[in-house]
């Protein structure tokens, strides 16, 4: 039983392989939150609460009257749900606005549950359990005895990983509509604010790079306001203990599984009580609940280590590998792609696309996949979005025809779409203006020259499923790339009524899980990349439908590096869609040796680059199937990272069994000291290791604790290595 519930102290406590959660019901039906850490075998945890007596500003509820000095006021008890306008006058993780106009919130504990398995969410993509006795679920009903809202506290707790879900659910059990403002998917009061907060930030071509702060006293944190989870902020941050680092020290870590506006908060209170929730971003954000009706929210991936980073990054990689990544493809091996976007872009037909699939065949790729310019008279990008109809001026015999001719070398075929986007010059367009995202007399700004489609809308979703379903259903199509270019502006729906307009972001992306579930269902073979102008959507909500995710459109490999090396913090390389292409720096050996780290594949001409480098390219295809396993579902280790060394990047792959291993250091700048001894980490000190290129055999004590000399390999700008090694069963 990993969730325990004592009920003469009214204490949960959550247990995780590596971790305690621990909440207490207090007197007044507060739900208080005393823990979250390393395992511990108490449920004794003796005025965990008190974090700060009275304070004179502070109030009290009328109940606590006459018990300050036990040490009670809202405003410093740790909550496990921050409620709006009651005494606790901290950020709210629930505001509900009641029938009378006010937003005064405040829920007690009534009753809970606790069950094997986990829940999902309807609507919402989710965390699974793949047997019941996988995971355990507590659920707490509370309730607002004057609104009468009924909000559910959903946990579930992952127990071999140290890892648990939360997500709330809002009922409206009154006789009056009320509506949720602020409904955050997690909240937790934590007795320190000792802690670094981690982000990652970003750009087009520069996704999820490493940002590390003090926490310090107010409001700090992360969010999107873009109608996706966006470059600019993952919806994913850390806490790290002060002087934690990749191997040492707590880490906690946050994810939201959600691909729209998301915020992210940590607010140090005068108490140096540090509240972290996480969320739908709440600017901009209004739900009316009916009575009866319920709303739920996206689930919060909590992760907890005591091996600082590299821990949290190795507990999110499993699980997701395990519990996000659904259907066929969970465990099917990914096919090896070559894709003509960089190649190509849309200066294509037939010919082109089909001398690149044969070059394909010829080096051992698996599949071939037509990016952005097969579709309407799409020759640029400032048409076509929305006309899923073959071109067949440039795809001569049309797309049957193409697919068949690609089979026929034995190959697997794939296709881009961008389904939630339409062009103003469309025939879609044209026909239905008002299926666009747009607000009543207001200019439609533009972004790539697009406007977005109206997914909060049934006739939209089903136009788009069926149009779809023309291609899909009639050709025999492996692999979907699904692209979303640019940020929502003018953000409103012709169909929903004035008082739902704030409904609308969390509608728009309610309709796009709507359409993935139902592509996903109807065509259960197909593989989907999840794609924004590179990764702009590369969080869980989209990998739950789509399990890889085109990471960035810089495939630069040194650039790449900092990319890659951020989105591991929390995303597995099964997850990291990453491809050799014939970008300006580097080697194809660094090329490669980077873009190993990740789905792997090509995006290039082959008729564009010399025939040295095809000929490279060929002997690169083995080590692919080789490795996959190790680097898909091996432990990462990140043995020197880009923001800690501006010179050199370093990474292990170590199988779960610990015989295998394989290392990749790449110099991103060349440096005079040839001194230079690599420690590896995660191997069985009492193994001992075979080099497969060099023969040399090592104890894993060795190359862990005084390093491998790295004095006679490659040391020049750009240049990489890659070593691999076994047990060695036989050499002593
Ligand atoms: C942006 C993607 O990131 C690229 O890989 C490519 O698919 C283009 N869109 C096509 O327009």
């Amino acid at each position: 039983m990993s969730i325990l519930f004592d009920s003469e102290k009214k204490i949960f406590k959550l247990d995780t392989a590596g971790s305690s959660y621990v909440i207490r019901v207090d007197k007044n039906g507060f739900l208080l939150h005393l823990y979250y850490g390393a395992k511990i075998p108490d449920v004794n945890l003796p005025d965990f609460e008190k974090r700060c007596r009275y304070a004179s500003f502070s109030a009290t509820t009328p109940e606590a009257d006459g018990d300050y000095w036990s040490g009670f006021t809202p405003d410093t008890w740790p909550f496990e749900v921050g409620c709006n306008g009651c005494a606790d006058m901290r950020t709210a993780s629930l505001q509900i606005r009641n029938a009378d106009g006010n937003a005064a919130t405040d829920v007690r504990y009534v009753s809970h549950q606790i069950y094997a398995g986990k829940p999902g969410i309807p609507g919402l993509p989710a965390l699974f359990a793949n047997e019941e006795s996988d995971c355990e679920t507590l659920e707490i009903l509370t309730r607002d005895e004057t609104t009468g809202a009924e909000v559910t506290l959903v946990y579930t707790v992952f127990e071999k990983l140290s890892a648990m879900t939360r997500s709330l659910i809002v009922a409206n059990a009154s006789e009056k509509a009320f509506e949720i403002e602020r409904v955050m998917s997690f909240c937790m009061d934590m007795n320190s604010c000792d802690y670094d907060l981690i982000s990652l930030y970003g750009r087009h071509m520069k996704e999820r790079d490493f940002a590390r702060r003090p926490l310090s006293h107010g409001v700090q944190g992360v969010y999107s306001r873009r109608g996706s989870s966006s470059h600019a902020q993952n919806p994913f941050i850390a806490l790290i203990g002060r002087g934690g680092n990749e191997e040492y020290g707590e880490a906690y870590g946050f994810n939201l599984v959600y691909s729209c506006n998301f915020s992210a908060i940590v607010d140090v209170d005068y108490n140096n009580s540090s509240r972290v929730m996480m969320g739908i971003n709440p600017d901009d954000f209004g739900w009316t609940l009916q009575p009866g009706e319920r709303f739920y929210t996206p689930e919060a991936v909590l992760v907890y280590s005591d091996a600082g980073l590299g821990g949290m990054s190795r507990t999110f990689h499993r699980l997701y590998n395990r519990h996000l990544v659904r259907g066929e493809w969970a465990h099917k091996k990914r096919p090896l792609l070559v894709n003509n976007w960089e190649g190509t872009g849309m200066d294509f037909d037939d010919e082109k696309l089909l001398a690149i699939a044969a070059w394909a065949k010829e080096t051992g790729l698996e599949m071939f996949v037509m990016d952005d310019g097969w579709f309407g008279k799409r020759d640029d990008d400032t048409n076509s979005l929305g006309d899923w109809v073959v071109n067949e001026k440039k795809l001569r015999g049309g797309i049957g025809s193409l697919i068949s001719r690609v089979k026929a070398l034995g190959l697997k075929f794939g296709i881009w779409y961008e389904p939630e986007m339409i062009s103003p010059d469309s025939d879609i367009y044209r026909a239905h203006p008002d299926w666009c995202v747009h607000v009543p007399d207001r200019a439609r700004s533009l972004g790539r020259h697009q406007c977005v489609m109206d997914m909060t809308r049934a006739d939209v979703r089903d136009y788009l499923f069926n149009i779809m379903s023309e291609v899909l259903a009639n050709n025999d199509i492996d692999y979907l790339k699904w692209d979303f270019n640019r940020n929502i502006t003018e953000a409103g729906s012709a169909l929903l009524p004035t008082e739902k307009q704030k409904e609308f972001y969390h509608r728009f992306i309610l309709g796009t899980y709507e359409l993935m579930d139902r592509i996903t269902k109807a065509y259960p073979h197909l593989l989907l990349e999840g794609c924004s102008g590179g990764g702009g959507r590369f969080d869980p909500g989209i990998l739950y439908y789509a399990p890889q995710s085109w990471c960035s459109d810089n495939t630069d490999a040194l650039s790449r590096i900092d990319i890659q090396f951020g989105t591991s913090l929390c995303y597995p390389a099964s997850m990291q869609g990453a491809h050799v292409s014939a970008s300006r720096r580097t080697s194809y050996e660094t090329k490669r040796n980077v873009a190993m780290w990740g789905t792997f594949g090509y995006e290039l001409d082959p008729a564009k680059i010399s025939e040295e480098d095809r000929a490279v390219i060929k002997t690169q295809i083995a080590d692919y199937h080789q490795y996959y396993d190790l680097i898909h579902y091996g432990d990462l280790y990140r043995l020197i990272c880009p923001w800690d060394d501006p010179y050199r990047a370093a990474w292990a792959f170590v199988s779960e069994d610990k015989t295998e291993f394989m290392f990749t250091v790449v110099v991103k700048l060349y440096m005079e000291a040839r001194n230079f001894f690599l420690k590896m980490k995660g191997l069985d000190p009492d193994k001992r290791y075979v080099c497969e290129e060099t023969g040399e055999v090592f104890s894993g004590a060795l190359l862990m604790n005084a390093g491998l000399s790295l004095f006679r390999y490659p040391n020049g700008d750009g240049e990489s290595f890659a070593l691999h090694f076994k047990e060695a069963t036989t050499c002593k």
